[in-house]
C-alpha cells in the first residue's frame, strides 16, 4: 500500500482472500469498524466464529495507540448475517497515507460487504449533548485536505450516510440525536477557534476518523451508517482541558449501553 504504483484494490482483493481463508466465511454481509467506546458490541451482535490479529491479513498494520484494538473478528448474527468486525482502524494522523486508512473498508467491499457501519469516539459541539451519549452522523465535513480517491474520480456524496439506515436506527432508539461530523487531521485536539470554525461551517461533532472511510465506502458502492460516541464536549465548549484519558474513560462507562444499541441496529439490518 505504500507503493504508489501498486493497485490498492488488488491488495484489498488479496486481503479478502486471506479473510476467507482464515474465517472460513466466503462472503461477509456487513462490516463494523469499532471506535473507542464501541468495542463491547463485537460480543453482543452474535456468535464469534473467528478472532485474530489484523496483521495476519494483507495490508493491515498493527495499531498505533492504546485504547485501540488490533483484531479482526467474524461474527454471525441470529438472522444469519456475517459481520466483519474491524477493531484495527488506521488513523490518518499516523501519517501512513490515505490508502492505509481506507484499506479495511476496501477489504470489506472485496469480501462482499454491502453495509458499512462506522463508529468513533468524538467531541461534541452541541452544548446540550452529554459525555457518554451516542449520536447518528447525518453528514460530514472532510477537513483533512486528503481523499481516498485517486486521479479524476468524481463521485456524488449526497445522502452519504443512508437516510434509510438512520431511520432504522431511530426506530430502535427514538432518542438518538444526529449531527454533522467534522474530520480533522489530528492528532492534536482542536483549538477553541477551530471548534468555532467547525460550528460556523455547520458541524456538530469533531473527530479524527470516519469521513475518509465513508468516502471510500461510497466509492465501493456500500450503504453507510455512522455513529459517534460523544466522549467529551469540544475545546472551548467544555471549559476544562481535554485528555486522552477522559476520552477513554467516557468510552468505558458508556460502552455497555451504546454497544447494546449498536447490536440491536445491526440485528435489524
Ligand atoms: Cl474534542 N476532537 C477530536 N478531533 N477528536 C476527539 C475529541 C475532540 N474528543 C474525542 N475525540
Amino acid at each position: 500500500l505504500d507503493d504508489s504504483t501498486a493497485d490498492p484494490f488488488e491488495i484489498a482483493e488479496q486481503a479478502a482472500h486471506d479473510l476467507a481463508q482464515i474465517t472460513g466465511v466466503e462472503r461477509h454481509d456487513i462490516a463494523l469498524t469499532l471506535g473507542s467506546g464501541w468495542g463491547k458490541s463485537a460480543e453482543l451482535i452474535g456468535e464469534t466464529t473467528a478472532v485474530f490479529p489484523a496483521t495476519q491479513v494483507t495490508g493491515f498494520s498493527a495499531p498505533a495507540l492504546s485504547g485501540h484494538i488490533g483484531t479482526l473478528r467474524s461474527v454471525v448474527t441470529p438472522r444469519g448475517k456475517h459481520v466483519l468486525v474491524i477493531g484495527a482502524r488506521t488513523h490518518f494522523y499516523e501519517g501512513h497515507g490515505v490508502r492505509r486508512v481506507v484499506h479495511s473498508v476496501r477489504t470489506a467491499a472485496a469480501a462482499g460487504v454491502k453495509t458499512m457501519v462506522l463508529t468513533n469516539g468524538a467531541g461534541g459541539i452541541k452544548r446540550t449533548w452529554k459525555p457518554g451519549q451516542p449520536v447518528l452522523i447525518s453528514d460530514h465535513i472532510n477537513l483533512t485536505g486528503a481523499s481516498p480517491l485517486e486521479g479524476a474520480t468524481f463521485i456524488d456524496l449526497t445522502d452519504l450516510y443512508s437516510i434509510r439506515l438512520r431511520d432504522l436506527a431511530r426506530s430502535i432508539d427514538p432518542a438518538l440525536d444526529e449531527g454533522v461530523y467534522c474530520q480533522f487531521r489530528g492528532p492534536q485536539y482542536e483549538t477553541p477557534a477551530e471548534v468555532q470554525m467547525a460550528k460556523s461551517f455547520g458541524g456538530h461533532i469533531v473527530g479524527m476518523s470516519t469521513a475518509l472511510e465513508a468516502i471510500a465506502a461510497r466509492q465501493s458502492g456500500m450503504e453507510i451508517i455512522g455513529f459517534s460516541l460523544i466522549t467529551n464536549l469540544a475545546a472551548g465548549i467544555q471549559t476544562t482541558p481535554l485528555t486522552h484519558h477522559e476520552v477513554l474513560e467516557a468510552g468505558r462507562v458508556a460502552e455497555p449501553v451504546i454497544s447494546s444499541l449498536l447490536a440491536r441496529v445491526i440485528g435489524a439490518l
